[in-house]
């Protein structure tokens, strides 16, 4: 995982917006967040991304596949996956960007594991990044003080046994879509001087709609996912659900009759960092040995489409206990600086190319 080092606290934004501390915590849960500096969606993904392949101990070039689910990437296109594909010198990799809101990490988490399933693909990245402050508004205090910046990764691989993702479901309400969307910017409002000027670049919500779906459709996208994958629901160890807001895990608790301590909370620290918020609580489950072998965990996301998804899976081991060699950790750093001098010099031999082509055109024009 990464998140910027820059904090925000609710204090700074009292400075910026007419709320405070106190309505912040009480309505959210959330006491500062992270928002990027000279980060970029792209960057924080790199990082990520490198973490997680340095605790699996595996090697950029084996990776097949980088599923990179953001709804702030760099660029419209390219697709900040081909970013990141390039950064880690995953040479043999596929890369695409997922858009599903902030249930975009466990929508590519299920789409990368059936990817695998089907025998495809066998080591595929999954990356959740967001750089929300970009697009927020930041004279709106209904919304700039509820989002964060930030990353998480995992890599996923075939493995033999009966841990691993056991179930996963994806939903979609596009009758929802006007609840939380950033009108301009895309095909159907392009950049202009009318929509810089109506502030139409950044993000809108519907707090009040988008709180009322969030608690209708968590516990049950959690209860049939743990039917899907044979559980009941107390048989679940550990919730990793999108960190949006405090009241809505204690509601998602509650109508499940399930005890707070089954789900992760962290965003009194980052906030709602929308597609990387599960990952950056899974990475620090794991670091903070909450999550145990043999434990069954659901992940579950909801967000802007509407849309929600959820995995549950069953946890084999615990990586931070593997120790990684020195050596492996000192070729990855070498890759990285190699790749990209690979990009400098791709993109010189495709200047070169082109020069030569026009010469060679011009010469064809004056014989
Ligand atoms: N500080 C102080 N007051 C604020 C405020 C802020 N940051 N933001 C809104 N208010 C005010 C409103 O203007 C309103 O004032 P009014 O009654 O004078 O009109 C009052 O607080 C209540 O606003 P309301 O929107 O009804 O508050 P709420 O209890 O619904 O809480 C949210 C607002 C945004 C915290 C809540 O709706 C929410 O969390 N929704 C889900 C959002 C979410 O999770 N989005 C991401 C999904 S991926």
């Amino acid at each position: 995982m990464y998140v910027p080092p820059r904090v925000l606290t609710n204090d700074d934004l009292a400075q910026r917006v007419e709320t405070s501390h106190a309505w912040i915590v009480e309505r959210t849960g959330i006491e500062r967040r992270h928002i990027a500096d000279h980060e970029t969606s792209a960057t924080m993904a790199i990082e990520a991304a490198r973490a997680a392949l340095q605790v699996a101990d595996a090697d950029p070039r084996d990776v097949d596949l980088i599923i990179v689910a953001t709804a702030t990437p760099d660029y419209l296109m390219p697709s900040t996956a081909c970013l990141v594909q390039d950064a880690l010198g995953a040479i043999r990799a596929g890369a695409v960007d997922l858009n599903a809101g902030c249930s975009g990490f466990v929508y590519a988490l299920a789409m990368a594991n059936q990817a695998i399933a089907s025998g495809e693909h066998r080591l595929v990245l999954v990356i959740g990044v967001e750089t929300l402050s970009r697009v927020i508004d930041w004279q709106d205090r209904s919304t700039c003080v509820l989002f964060g910046d930030g990353a998480g990764a995992v890599l996923l691989r075939t493995a033999e046994g009966r841990a691993g993702i056991l179930a996963s479901l994806l939903g979609a309400d596009g009758s929802g879509a006007d609840l939380l969307i950033i009108p301009a910017g895309g095909s159907a409002q392009p950049p202009s001087r009318e929509t810089i000027e109506g502030r139409l670049h950044y993000l809108r919500m519907n707090g009040r709609e988008v709180f009322r779906f969030a608690t209708r459709v968590v516990p049950r996208a959690i209860e049939q996912v743990a039917q899907k994958a044979g559980l009941k629901v107390r048989d679940i160890d550990l919730i990793i659900a999108h960190q949006a807001n405090l009241r809505i895990l204690e509601a998602v608790a509650k109508r499940l009759d399930l005890p707070m301590e089954r789900f992760v909370v962290n965003l009194q620290e980052y906030g709602n960092t929308s597609a990387a918020s599960v990952p950056i609580a899974l990475c620090e489950a794991i670091q903070n040995g909450r999550i145990q072998p043999g434990q069954h965990l659901v992940l579950v996301g909801f967000g802007a489409g509407l849309t929600w998804a959820a995995v549950a899976l069953k946890w084999s081991e615990a990586p931070m206990r593997l120790a990684v060699p020195h050596f492996h950790n000192l070729l990855r750093a070498i890759l990285y600086r190699w790749a990209a001098w690979r990009t400098r010099l791709r993109q010189l031999l495709r200047r070169l190319a082109i020069e030569g082509i026009r010469r060679a055109e011009r010469r064809g024009r004056s014989s």
